[in-house]
């Protein structure tokens, strides 16, 4: 039996669709019978036998009433989720039918009510479903880096953070940072094992989340880092007094950034240092003296000039005279 797609229009017609509908110019019915038997052809000749062409004919949009006669529950709660706007948007295509713009056409399942015949994203490789996601999602700014970021490289789908049919507050969309870091935290036990120690930014208290320095769904940045303006570190955002420009640069706050020195998901030492004293953070790079375990990726610094005795305790406290580690207006060996 042959059925008519309900609510059919322009908007609804998938690009073959829509060339043999203007081709043809005939009426919308033609098309759409010549569309699906041009298919079933197709698919007769490459299987003998040949099946009833009934059950050849690719599904077809039937519309959200249909999917409501079953799933009554998941449709009502559906008028409450962001989605519905895609039920009643005449631009986006699916009036009428949002459910199928993620469950794709439905005719068949609702014939067979057989799982196998609807898409279901979350029994879908992440790829695959965060392809339903992407036709609509796809280059909005907060996505920017999306197909290159960490999480889509390694396989975890817009669905692993967002459950579409969860209404309420932390519904679809965590946004309490309290919320946001169990989410986090849920996957990357040992970042947020970091956070328990003593010097650390106050996300166990809900002050803060890690999407105030990450972006979840990638930038172009490595580690997904937050940008703040002109595309700088996210750290400057709420620490711009680092920011600079400085007459007198500190080489790798800049060039390094601000993990050479500091742990920013917590740390044991004061500051958050790398380092239990100042001055070990300094000599990592300012000393001539092999050092037990250079930054990873450090640019050594110049030797300090004689009258450094390290064995005064004077010495030891660098930053008792040069105060302005992170860059200075005024001198050169960052002392104000
Ligand atoms: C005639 C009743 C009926 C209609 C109409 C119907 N469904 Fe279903 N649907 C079911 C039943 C029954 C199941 C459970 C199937 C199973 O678990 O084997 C189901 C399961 C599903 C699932 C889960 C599949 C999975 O992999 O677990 C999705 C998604 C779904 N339906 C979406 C839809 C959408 C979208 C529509 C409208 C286009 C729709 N259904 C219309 C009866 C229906
Ligand atoms: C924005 C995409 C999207 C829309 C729109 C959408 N769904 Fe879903 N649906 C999903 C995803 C993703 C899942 C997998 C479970 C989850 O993540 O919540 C799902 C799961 C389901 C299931 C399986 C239920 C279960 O508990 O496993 C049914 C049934 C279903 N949807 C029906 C519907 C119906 C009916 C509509 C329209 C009223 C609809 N969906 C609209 C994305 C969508
Ligand atoms: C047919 C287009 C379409 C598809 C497909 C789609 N979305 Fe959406 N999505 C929208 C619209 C429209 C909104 C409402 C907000 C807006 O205008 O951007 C929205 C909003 C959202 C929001 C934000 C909700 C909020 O509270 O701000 C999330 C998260 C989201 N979608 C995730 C998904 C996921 C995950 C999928 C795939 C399972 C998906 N979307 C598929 C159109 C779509
Ligand atoms: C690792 C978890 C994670 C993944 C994977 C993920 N998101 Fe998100 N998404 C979030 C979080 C957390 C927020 C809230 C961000 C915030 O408040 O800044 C969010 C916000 C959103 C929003 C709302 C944006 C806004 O500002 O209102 C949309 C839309 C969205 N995500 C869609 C998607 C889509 C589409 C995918 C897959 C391509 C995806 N997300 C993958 C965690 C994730
Ligand atoms: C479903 C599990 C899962 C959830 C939930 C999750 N992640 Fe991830 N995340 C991963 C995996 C897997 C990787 C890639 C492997 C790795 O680097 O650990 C990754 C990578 C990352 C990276 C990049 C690491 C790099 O080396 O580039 C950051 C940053 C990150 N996640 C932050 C977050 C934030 C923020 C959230 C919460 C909004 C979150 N993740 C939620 C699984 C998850
Ligand atoms: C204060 C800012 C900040 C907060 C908050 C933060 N991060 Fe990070 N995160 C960073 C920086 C900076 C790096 C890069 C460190 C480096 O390059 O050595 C990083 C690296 C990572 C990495 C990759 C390297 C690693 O350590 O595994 C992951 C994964 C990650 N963060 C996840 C998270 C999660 C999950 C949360 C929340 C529980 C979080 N981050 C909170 C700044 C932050
Ligand atoms: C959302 C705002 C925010 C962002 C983004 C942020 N911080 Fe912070 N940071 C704070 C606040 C607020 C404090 C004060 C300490 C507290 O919360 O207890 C702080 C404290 C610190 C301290 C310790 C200061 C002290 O006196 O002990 C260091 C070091 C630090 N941040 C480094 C960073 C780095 C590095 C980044 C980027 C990777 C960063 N912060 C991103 C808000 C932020
Ligand atoms: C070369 C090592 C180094 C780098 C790189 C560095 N810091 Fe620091 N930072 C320090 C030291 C050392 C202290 C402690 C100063 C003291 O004890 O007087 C400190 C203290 C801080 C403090 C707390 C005291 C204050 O001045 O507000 C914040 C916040 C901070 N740094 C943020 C940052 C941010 C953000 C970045 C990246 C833009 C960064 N740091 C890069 C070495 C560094
Ligand atoms: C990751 C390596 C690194 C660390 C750690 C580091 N520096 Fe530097 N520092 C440099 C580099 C590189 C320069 C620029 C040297 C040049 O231009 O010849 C520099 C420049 C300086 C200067 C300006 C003098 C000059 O040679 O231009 C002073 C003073 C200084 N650092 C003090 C400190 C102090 C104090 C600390 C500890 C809080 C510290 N540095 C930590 C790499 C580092
Ligand atoms: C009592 C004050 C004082 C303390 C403490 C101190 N310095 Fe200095 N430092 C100076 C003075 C003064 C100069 C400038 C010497 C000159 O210009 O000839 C200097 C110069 C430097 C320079 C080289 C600047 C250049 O222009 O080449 C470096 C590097 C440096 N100090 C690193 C350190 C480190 C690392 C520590 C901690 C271990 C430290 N300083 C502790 C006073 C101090």
């Amino acid at each position: 039996m042959f059925r008519l797609p309900r609510n059919l229009s322009m908007g609804a017609l998938s690009p073959p669709e829509r060339r043999l509908h203007g081709a043809l110019r005939a009426p919308l019915l033609a098309a759409a019978m010549l569309w699906s038997a041009t298919l079933g052809g197709a698919q007769q000749q490459a299987s003998a036998p040949a099946p009833p062409a009934a059950d050849n004919k690719p599904a077809t949009y039937v519309g959200s009433e249909t999917c409501q006669m079953c799933h009554e529950d998941i449709f009502n709660a559906f008028a409450k989720n962001p989605h519905h706007a895609v039920e009643t948007d005449k631009k986006r295509g699916f009036e009428t039918k949002a459910c199928e713009s993620c469950h794709g056409p439905g005719s068949k399942h609702a014939e067979s009510v057989s799982a196998a015949d609807i898409r279901n994203p979350a029994k879908l490789k992440p790829a695959e479903a965060d392809k339903a996601c992407l036709t609509c999602h796809l280059n909005q700014p907060t996505h920017v880096g999306r197909l290159s970021g960490s999480h889509a490289k390694n396989q975890v789908a817009c669905v692993a953070c967002h459950s579409v049919h969860k209404n309420g507050p932390d519904g679809m969309v965590a946004r309490k940072a309290s919320d946001i870091n169990k989410q986090c935290a849920a996957c990357h036990t040992d970042v947020w094992a970091s956070f328990q120690r003593p010097y650390k930014h106050r996300l166990p208290e809900g002050a803060m989340s890690c999407v105030d320095c990450h972006n979840p769904h990638g930038t172009s940045l490595p580690r997904s880092i937050q940008t703040a303006r002109a595309n700088e570190p996210g750290c400057y955002k709420c620490h711009g007094d680092k920011a600079g420009p400085f007459v007198f640069d500190h080489a790798p706050v800049r060039v390094e950034g601000c993990a050479t020195c500091h742990q920013p998901h917590g740390s044991a030492n004061p500051r958050m240092l790398t380092r239990a004293q100042v001055a070990q953070v300094c000599l990592e790079c300012h000393s001539n003296l092999p050092v037990p375990k250079p930054a990873a990726n450090a640019t050594l610094g110049s030797v300090p000039p004689a009258i450094h005795d390290l064995r005064s305790p004077q010495f030891q406290n660098c930053t008792n005279c040069h105060q302005k580690v992170h860059g200075s207006n005024v001198s050169r060996d960052l002392f104000k």
